[in-house]
């Protein structure tokens, strides 16, 4: 008879085997249908990196608009039905509206701001966020920002004006001297000549370690050693380029550059300590410096992918292109010599603003916008999604979804103009979104119409400067003329900018530009 220990030991090993084929093996009950995966990687092998909104339309086609899967031992879901995003992160945004951990960001790049950081703090943060920075990133706060933003879009047409066609650099710094000089009030050359560059590359690498966590999904790779693992030897650089950005941005807006305009970070600072504001709006320090850090690192890549996915799409379009500058010239002035006017009235401007629309909808920068997890078990359809799933949402289906949209794959902005949600006549209205691209309910993107009204204004003043025009082929398909990333942006544009405006009608609106900014954000 087999002794007492070697049977406590043959059922300690079944349970732990039943243990780990239950985690890594088997799907929870009643959980949506999806593919079949791996032990350890579940299904992240049939995800192609960089394109993952493919892999989850071609799965949707099979299994229906709630797929379940593994992202190693973690259950996922992807929803692929706008009806089914108000249902369940909409309505139910008290379980729907957490962030999952990104262990690496989280614990190795800043562990001071693991729940702080706008990419992945948790609601707590995410609310006082929205509540600090509302006089600024909407409503009549946002709307006196558009002078700022009219010198700087300015400045940005000039430097294209003067530049080689090289102008990936004006752009970087286009898309980071508006954000900065809100949150700090100064201008952008108080920031130093490299932090433009020395943001943009942090920027850079900081994203690949965000997109490529396999070690946020497999456990185990947290614990190879650094000689074997790529994110772990380059992450010590990474956290010391954050912290070093992000403390260049709190010591320049400590100083008074003498404009008229008063930062976000200063009016948080005297905010915080003065002890008349509600505990619940006074931050430390540190939680300003990461909080306004990480909303820089939020829109910047978003925006300088969505200008360039503009560009793209009116060079590709002449038709649309020569529209939109009637428009502009209509209102903004056509002769030669006309000068911009003090104020751009985006009102006036539908086709612009539809054109825009249809950029975000067509090629979507966030095809699948930051993830959620379920804070609860939650029924839907007859499936169960148990507490601790992942949630993604695939904007790029949905947004290309033929029952909504006519000839979805074709760029074509009148559809906004027709209708302000975009859709075909006769479809659902129901508690449908113009737009999925900033994401939905609670943690909806909170720069949306900061970035509407920079774009906007942006873009009226180069159309109203410049022709585009093609110097070879334009590529628009998904799977070979985009890069993605955080945020998907085109592949170098074969383009070129020829002005339409005298040379002197181009540098008195610089001057202008510089004399406004110098009262704005002072020297
Ligand atoms: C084309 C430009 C942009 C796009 C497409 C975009 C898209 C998004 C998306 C999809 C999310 C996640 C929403 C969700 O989970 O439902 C998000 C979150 C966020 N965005 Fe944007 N964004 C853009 C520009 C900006 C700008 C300019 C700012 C800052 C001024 C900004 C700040 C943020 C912040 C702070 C969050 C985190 C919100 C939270 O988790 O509660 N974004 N954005």
């Amino acid at each position: 008879m087999a002794s007492p220990t070697i049977v406590a030991s043959i059922a300690a090993l079944t349970l732990a085997t039943w243990a780990v084929w239950r985690r890594f093996f088997t799907r929870p009950a009643n959980f949506p249908p999806g593919p079949w995966g791996l032990p350890i990687v579940g299904n992240l092998h049939q995800i192609p990196q960089g394109l993952p909104f493919l892999a989850f339309d071609g799965w949707a086609k099979k299994w229906g608009p709630i797929v379940g899967f593994k992202l190693g031992s973690q259950n996922a879901v992807a929803l692929h039905d706008a009806a089914l995003v108000h249902e369940l992160i909409v309505k139910k945004a008290t379980v729907f509206s957490a962030r999952p951990p990104r262990y690496v960001a989280q614990e190795h790049v800043i562990p001071e701001g693991k729940h702080i950081h706008p990419v992945f703090m948790n609601n707590d943060y995410a609310m006082r966020l929205r509540a600090v920075t509302k006089d600024y990133l909407s409503g009549a706060g946002l709307f006196k920002l558009a002078p700022m933003a009219k010198a700087i879009g300015m400045r940005l047409v000039y430097d294209i004006y003067q530049s080689d066609g090289d102008w990936a650099d004006d752009l970087a710094q286009w898309a980071i001297t508006t954000p900065v000089a809100l949150m700090t009030g100064a201008p952008v050359k108080a920031f130093g000549d490299n932090f433009t560059h020395d943001y943009h590359q942090m920027t850079i690498v900081f994203e690949e370690i965000m997109v490529s966590g396999a070690a946020d999904i497999i456990p185990f790779l947290r614990w190879v050693p650094a000689v074997l693992s790529d994110w772990k030897r380059r992450a010590p650089s990474i956290r010391k380029a954050v912290l070093q950005a992000y403390d260049t941005l709190m010591s320049v807006a400590k100083i008074e550059h003498g404009g008229s305009f008063r930062g976000l970070i200063p009016a948080l600072l005297s905010q915080s300590a003065d002890p008349a504001t509600a505990p619940d709006l006074r931050m430390s320090e540190t939680e300003i410096k990461i909080m306004m850090g990480g909303l820089l690192d939020a829109g910047f890549a978003s925006t300088v992918a969505t200008f360039e996915t503009i560009v793209l799409a009116l060079t590709k379009h002449p038709n649309v292109l020569r529209k939109v500058q009637a428009e502009i010239d209509e209102v903004l002035g056509a002769g030669d010599e006309v000068l911009l006017p003090e104020h751009i009235d985006r009102a006036r401007l539908p086709y612009l603003h539809a054109c825009v629309m249809e950029v975000l909808r067509w090629h979507a920068p966030t095809p699948i916008p930051l993830p959620r997890e379920v804070e609860a078990d939650v029924e839907v359809r007859g499936y169960r999604i148990p507490k601790g799933t992942t949630v993604m949402t695939n904007v790029w289906t949905i947004q290309r979804d033929p029952e909504f949209y006519d000839d979805p794959e074709s760029f074509i902005p009148e559809r906004y103009l027709r209708n302000p949600l975009g859709i075909k006549d006769g479809t659902s209205t129901q508690n449908r979104k113009p737009l999925y691209t900033f994401g939905f309910g609670r943690r909806e993107c909170p720069g949306k119409d900061f970035f509407f009204q920079q774009m906007e204004i942006t873009m009226a003043q180069l159309i109203w400067a410049f022709d585009f025009v093609p110097t070879g082929p334009l590529d628009t398909d998904d799977r070979t003329g985009f890069v993605f990333g955080v945020a998907s942006r085109p592949n170098p544009l074969n383009m070129k900018f020829i002005p339409r405006r005298s040379p002197d009608t181009l540098l008195a609106e610089k001057r202008k530009a510089d004399i406004a900014l110098d009262k704005i954000l002072g020297f």
